[in-house]
């Protein structure tokens, strides 16, 4: 039986893909998460033969509308939602079974096939629930009061398990990879020497954070994750050679980015980052497919600035505008549902982003949030210590203390939501995205003005 595709072409969708080199492409965040990469790449997907995520795990959320079905998506690209494509969670992604298998049950509720479409690396590591456990554990042991801080805010992770994950693979002792779910009698090897080392440092970290903590067992351990494993058995291969064997026979590849730039371990807002290279520079160690065959990065961006978790967010508004961003973006979380930080479009951020993940293009999401404000402030600017920079800086002290030179451009009073074409937007939007690219010095591509796939403007 071919696979199911979510729903048929929809003669109202621009379907175009905007003007890119030939080959493979990436598409990543360029602020603090959630700019709407699972449209873009939805969208995109119909151009591409492969679609590959390098990096994270079931801390990213996606959420697609097709025609009047919603789908949300934590781990499994959205590439799914096409038939006949080919979805990859590449070796850089942290992959908890429970969540995959869960989403391959719920897509397959939702009429999709899932079969060979969608593999996961053998070289992937896997999130354990003592990972969680150590994840919510942590958080609080660093905001425990000591001698010179009484409060201290945490990192605000999503509590999936993410960072000690990473943490183990860079250990390598107690890691765990796809790969050892293939075989029963190494893993239970394994998990009897893990184990006990988990259940040592969570019971340090819960007594020192005066939390609760029932030490895990590696009989429970197995009993849960034998059936998952066998689900997942069949998706497991090894996709860097996949990857290549499609490149090699002209098959394009669709490279997703999880999280996003200003999130990431190396170049993002450290320490209040996620554990893994959301940038595009983690494709290449995420997925084994090196830099040269990437030419074309379209980073996503959101016409305006939202954060979720901790650390400074210099146009962060706390105002009613701030509030109506929220509202009318809907800005709560898709993995925990938290309020998102809701603020001004910070080009500062933006403009060391797309130089950090070599964005090609730009592609602006929810410009049609924005309509019915009389005026769009943007940040050019920062002051620091009575300093003007148009530099990021790598602290979240400095960062802490900019303040965001703002400058103001007009409103656009009409909804944008019916707009498809460019010169259907209303004269001051265009002035806005002209604003943007110029600033940043990259073409924008697209413009999203609407959560629908037709709600699309390919420039
Ligand atoms: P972690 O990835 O769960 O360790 O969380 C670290 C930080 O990254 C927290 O501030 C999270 O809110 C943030 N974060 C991680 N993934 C995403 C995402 O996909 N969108 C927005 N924020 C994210």
């Amino acid at each position: 039986m071919p696979p199911t595709t979510a729903t048929p072409p929809d003669p109202n969708v621009n379907t175009a893909l905007p003007q890119m080199k030939p080959g493979h492409a990436a598409v990543v965040g360029l602020q603090w998460g959630d700019e709407g990469k699972g449209k873009v790449v939805d969208l995109f997907t119909r151009h591409f033969d492969v679609v590959a995520r390098y990096n994270g795990g079931a801390n990213a959320g996606h959420s697609v509308e097709v025609g009047d079905k919603r789908y949300a998506l934590h781990l499994i690209p959205s590439g799914i939602l096409h038939a006949e494509k080919l979805n990859v969670l590449g070796n850089g992604v942290v992959v908890d079974p429970e969540q995959v298998v869960k989403e391959i049950t719920g897509l397959r509720e939702q009429g999709l096939t899932i079969g060979d479409n969608f593999l996961i690396s053998e070289r992937a590591h896997v999130v354990l629930p003592y990972h969680k456990a150590q994840d919510q554990l942590q958080e609080a042991a660093y905001v425990v009061p000591n001698a010179l801080d009484q409060s201290v805010e945490g990192i605000g992770t999503t509590g999936r398990g993410i960072g000690p994950c990473y943490a183990d693979k860079a250990l390598r002792s107690t890691a765990v990879r796809v790969a050892d779910l293939l075989d029963f009698d190494a893993l239970q090897h394994q998990l009897h020497r893990i184990v006990p080392i988990k259940n040592a440092t969570l019971a340090a970290l819960a007594h020192y954070a005066g939390e609760e903590f029932t030490p895990f067992e590696v009989d429970a351990l197995l009993a849960w994750l034998t059936p998952l494993a066998d689900q997942l058995t069949p998706h497991i291969a090894d996709t860097g050679a996949l990857l290549h064997e499609r490149i090699d026979a002209g098959q394009r590849v669709l490279f997703e980015g999880a999280n996003a730039t200003l999130l990431d371990i190396d170049h993002g807002t450290y320490p209040y980052v996620t554990s893994s290279n959301c940038s595009s520079l983690g494709v290449h160690p995420g997925t084994g497919v090196a830099g040269h065959h990437v030419p074309n990065v379209i980073g996503i961006v959101k016409a305006y600035q939202t954060r979720v978790g901790g650390g400074p967010m210099p146009t962060e508004l706390h105002d009613e505008v701030g509030d109506r961003i929220r509202e009318v973006g809907r800005e709560f979380g898709t993995t925990t549902g938290r309020p998102r930080r809701c603020g001004w479009l910070d080009l500062v951020a933006l403009k060391y982003t797309a130089r950090i993940s070599g964005a090609t293009g730009l592609a602006i999401m929810l410009l049609d949030v924005l309509a019915g404000l009389y005026e769009l402030k943007v940040c050019t600017a920062y002051e620091i210590d009575g300093k003007t920079t148009e530099r990021f800086p790598a602290t979240p002290g400095a960062l802490g203390k900019a303040k965001p030179k703002l400058e103001t451009l007009p409103g656009f009073a009409e909804p944008v939501d019916t707009a498809r074409r460019w010169d259907e937007l209303p004269e001051h939007a265009r002035g806005y995205l002209g604003f943007i690219e110029g600033f940043v010095g990259v073409p924008v591509v697209m413009a999203s003005v609407g959560p629908r796939r037709d709600q699309t403007i390919v420039r």
